[in-house]
């Protein structure tokens, strides 16, 4: 069996993704699931997080444009967890005017060939919806969407959905979605406003626990440590704690 591959995708910027990709990994690495994640951003956000320093080695990138083996690019950094990071030149792919569709049928053939012996294989996309965005949509056939609970959030809402329907019909698939609230601001009366309207658009599709805005989850990210190795006991990993096995049930609101 292969693994269950994720794009985790908002073009909206700061939405939670990064944060959501290093903590929902890790709390499934934690609960004994194989799990790989992939630095799809140029910005190299994931593999910071993760505490790795090297900017310069090689990983995804080496796959699209010189057809490394992804084996050559996967580096161990907790137990059950591995990382792809993006490599210095995946920042080139994006301003390349050819070879788009031949990326994403090596990205697709990766995916669905190199993660045998892995459970998860999550994405960490840019906030974009670029030619990045568009290998990695070609690629998958699921996508977790991170949700702030402010207001920009909520007017980017609709041209994520324009995006993701205009994949759909070009493709010829449906995606399987799901959402998580990954900013929640619960003092704030907006965010209500913000859930509400995700349950309209996406019934059945957001997953039951939300993540509240911390200031433990914004700090972990600059000691390279998740929220399990910085704060173990604070809400925040409990709020991660639990979306993981949401996200293993299939546990929505
Ligand atoms: N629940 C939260 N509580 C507090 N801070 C958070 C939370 N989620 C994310 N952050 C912080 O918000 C900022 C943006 O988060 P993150 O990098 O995960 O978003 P992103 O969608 O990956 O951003 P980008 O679009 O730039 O890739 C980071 O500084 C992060 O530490
Ligand atoms: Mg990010």
């Amino acid at each position: 069996m292969n693994a269950r591959v994720v794009a985790i995708f908002n073009q909206k910027g700061g939405v939670g993704k990064t944060t959501t990709s290093t903590n929902l990994s890790h709390a499934l690495a934690k609960a004994g699931k194989k799990v790989t994640v992939i630095d799809f951003d140029p910005q190299g956000h994931l593999s910071i997080s993760l505490g790795m320093l090297n900017r310069q080695a090689s990983g995804i990138d080496a796959v699209l444009l010189d057809g490394a083996d992804v084996s050559q690019c996967v580096i161990p950094m907790r137990e059950n967890l591995q990382l792809i990071p993006s490599g210095p030149k995946l920042h080139d792919i994006e301003l390349m005017s050819t070879g788009g569709a031949k990326r994403s049928e090596i990205l697709r053939h990766t995916l669905l060939n190199d993660f045998q012996d892995q459970d998860y294989v999550f994405i960490d996309c840019p906030p974009s919806s670029g030619l990045l965005v568009a290998n990695v949509l070609f690629a998958t056939d699921e996508i977790l969407i991170p949700m702030s609970s402010d207001f920009l959030a909520l007017q980017g809402l609709s041209d994520l959905i324009k995006t993701i329907r205009k994949f759909e019909q070009v493709l010829k698939k449906k995606y399987k979605t799901q959402i998580v609230m990954a900013r929640y601001t619960s003092s704030r009366k907006f965010s209500k406003e913000v859930l509400g309207k995700l349950q309209q658009y996406f019934p059945q599709q957001i997953l039951a626990t939300v993540i509240r805005e911390t200031a433990v989850l914004s700090e972990c990210t600059s000691f390279g440590m998740t929220i399990f190795e910085y704060r173990p006991k604070s809400v925040s990993a409990n709020d991660f704690h639990n979306l993981a096995k949401d996200f293993l049930q299939g546990k929505v609101m």
